[in-house]
């Protein structure tokens, strides 16, 4: 029998991955007051293979990172050590597993942040109210704070610090957040960044802030250690930028300088919030500039997937909801097994079972 493209080996930097099935960053919302959970235990270890890729939901790099309840976080030493017991039962699966650190910027209201202060972002325009995914609640967002220049080089160090923090926890390494309209895209995007200084106007400039984060985090922890997720061509959280092909292609060119271990971008057809639709872009020239390992997310089943590294598109192809209902997925595309649905109503309650621990393993494969 042919081998299924998604389930050989891939050999990424030091990381010997026995397939290509990554576990996409999924908030899940279960961390109370942003210390992970015992619960998360079971949830990660569910979703360990042996010699699997996986990415933990986004965690905050300081107290000024959060713009949702219960999300993680890894700026105290309370968190480092919560986050501890997770990685050690990833680690005994023989799973390989990153950290994704974020910063909403202005996706965020007073509420959650520091003595009720304005979020911070490289602009005072504010986000409009936003429905939430199960189409009831709306987000409210407070108008931010734009950061002066010298600020921006302390948020630099927050990342820095959480990427140290994340080493110090067990993680094999640290994706930042580069992504979705958080605070790296809104530096980024040029419908958002209305900065008159060096970290605003022209393409260089806004991607110098997202820059200067790879190269402290890589300083900290050595490159090999280092992922980014960029998204140039979503427009999340009205975050979005009027030539997304320069932007893609900019950063991943300017990556290769710091010889960041991969990028991992998503897909322009996600556009919308968990909506595929198709539209004429392709990620290829990216792929093509950037000279470590291409993870490329957003919509993918097992067919396209297995065509995308067959092709030479992507070396490593994350899933987002697939793998969030079906905890053995790298198996059951490995059989080409049914696959669970989920139920997006509860992607983010805050059950610590329910919707989370709860979606079932193939019969045969229960664990
Ligand atoms: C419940 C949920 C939570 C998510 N949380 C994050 C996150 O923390 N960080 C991130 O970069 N993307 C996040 N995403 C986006 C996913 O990582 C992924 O890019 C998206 O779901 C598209 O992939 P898919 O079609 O395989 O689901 C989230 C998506 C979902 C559905």
């Amino acid at each position: 029998m042919a081998p299924i493209p998604l389930m050989t080996p891939y050999q990424m930097g030091k990381f010997n991955l026995s397939h290509r099935v990554v576990l996409a960053p999924l908030t899940r919302m279960r961390s109370y007051g942003n210390v992970p959970q015992p619960h998360a235990i079971l949830y990660y270890s569910q979703r360990t293979s042996k010699g699997g890729l996986l990415i933990a939901e986004a965690t905050g790099v300081s107290d000024t990172a959060q713009g949702y309840p219960d999300t993680p976080g890894i700026w105290t030493k309370e968190q480092v050590e919560a986050w501890k017991p997770i990685v050690d039962a990833v680690h005994e699966k023989g799973g390989i597993f990153f950290c994704q650190i974020w910063h909403v910027g202005r996706v965020s209201n007073y509420g959650f942040q520091p003595d009720g202060q304005a979020p911070i972002s490289c602009t005072d325009k504010p986000v409009m109210p936003q429905k939430q995914s199960n189409d009831e609640e709306v987000a409210e967002f407070s108008t931010p704070r734009r950061l002066s220049t010298e600020e921006v080089p302390l948020v630099v160090n927050d990342f820095r610090v959480a990427a140290r923090n994340a080493i110090e926890a067990g993680f094999d390494g640290v994706e930042i957040h580069g992504a979705h309209g958080y605070l790296l895209d809104q530096f980024m995007k040029d419908s958002v960044n209305d900065r008159t200084d060096k970290y605003g106007g022209s393409l260089e400039n806004r991607c110098r802030f997202p820059l200067e984060v790879v190269e402290a985090v890589a300083d900290e922890i050595g490159a090999d250690k280092v992922g980014i997720r960029l998204s140039p061509y979503a427009n999340y959280m009205e975050s979005g930028d009027s030539n997304p092909e320069a932007l893609g292609l900019y950063m991943a060119s300017s990556l290769n300088k710091f010889g960041i271990l991969y990028c991992h971008m998503v897909e322009p057809r996600m556009i919308k919030v968990g909506e595929r639709l198709e539209v004429p872009y392709s990620l290829l020239p990216m792929r093509k500039a950037f000279k470590g390992t291409f993870i490329v997310v957003g919509g993918y089943d097992r067919e396209e997937g297995n065509k995308a590294i067959a092709d030479g598109y992507a070396d490593l192809v994350a899933y987002g909801r697939w793998f969030l209902s079906n905890p053995d997925l790298p198996r059951r595309f490995e059989l080409n097994a049914p696959l669970n649905s989920y139920d997006r109503l509860i992607f983010y309650i805050s059950d610590p079972v329910v919707g989370y621990t709860d979606y079932p393993f193939l019969e045969s494969s229960a664990n």
